[in-house]
């Protein structure tokens, strides 16, 4: 039977290149994004395979539950969850719009362990599933300049990996995709673009196959890219203090 994937944050970015990785394996997919409109261009595309478009705002209280409603609804059985949409925002803490930063906190931390819950269940009943979450390097230190984005990429990540300890056993798997920059609309949405952390960002393709590999290999955690890897590696090493000062420089002057 064809497999399915219901993949946040579909319409761009990471998320646009997990659709194409999944629809040419073949999947039938589930997208959800607030655009609906390129929502709807994206299943045009696809004629080979069942596409599915939710449009929704999952930084809306209650949101993850009434996209997992409205799949169940449809009796769609979800195979691999891919939670990817999130934003950043750059500037200190108490200079940034707080009910951006509430709404950062939603999306990124609330919408994710929702939908988790949720598809988690059905995934038991099935003894069989995958989940995919995408967290960031920004995950292994404090973020000094984006201070609440690095917070909430440092839960889905702690989260993630204790999933993988709860789920040990069977037949479930969790994985977290830890990007470092990557050239998607992320930049410009989190105005960091010009900034030292972005100047020599990856590529989003070579990202998402990387955490699609991991995905299907049910590897726990991935860091894309060797400098990356190094600098994760590093902050676990120093002083939080030190580890705070480097991601405040890097994410400082343009
Ligand atoms: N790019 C990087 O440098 C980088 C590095 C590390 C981690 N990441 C993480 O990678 C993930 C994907 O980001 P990206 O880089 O691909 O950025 P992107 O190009 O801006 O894509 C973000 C996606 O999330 C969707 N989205 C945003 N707000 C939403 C909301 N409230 N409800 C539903 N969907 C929403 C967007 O679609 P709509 O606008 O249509 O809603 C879009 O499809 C994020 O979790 C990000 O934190 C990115």
């Amino acid at each position: 039977m064809t497999k399915t994937a219901l993949i946040t944050g579909a319409t761009s970015g990471l998320g646009y290149e997990f659709v194409k990785l999944f629809a040419n394996d073949g999947y039938n997919l589930v997208l959800v994004a607030r655009n609906g409109k390129k929502l709807e261009e994206i299943k045009q595309t696809y004629t080979n395979i069942d596409v599915t478009v939710i449009s929704k705002d999952l930084g809306v209280l209650g949101a993850p539950k009434e996209v997992f409603e409205e799949v169940e609804k449809r009796g769609i059985n979800v195979d691999i969850l891919v939670n990817n949409a999130g934003f950043g925002l750059m500037g200190k803490f108490d200079d940034l719009d707080i009910q951006k930063q509430v709404n950062m906190i939603q999306l990124n931390i609330t919408a994710l362990t929702e939908l988790t819950f949720y598809f988690l269940q059905k995934m038991k009943l099935n003894n069989s599933g995958r989940v995919l979450n995408v967290a960031s390097t920004a995950a292994f230190q404090p973020g000094p300049l984006m201070a609440v984005y690095y917070a909430t990429k440092a839960f889905v990540l702690s989260f993630s990996e204790a999933l993988v300890e709860e789920l040990a056993g069977s037949a479930i798997t969790v994985t977290t995709l830890c990007p470092g920059p990557t050239k998607t609309n992320f930049g410009s949405v989190a105005n960091v673009e010009g900034t030292k952390m972005f100047s020599s960002a990856m590529a989003s393709d070579l990202v998402a196959k990387k955490g699609y590999e991991a995905l299907m290999s049910g590897k726990r955690v991935i860091i894309t890219g060797g400098f990356n890897k190094a600098g994760a590696l590093g902050a676990k090493f120093m002083p939080r203090s030190t580890a705070a000062k480097i991601a405040k420089y890097i994410a400082g002057e343009k």
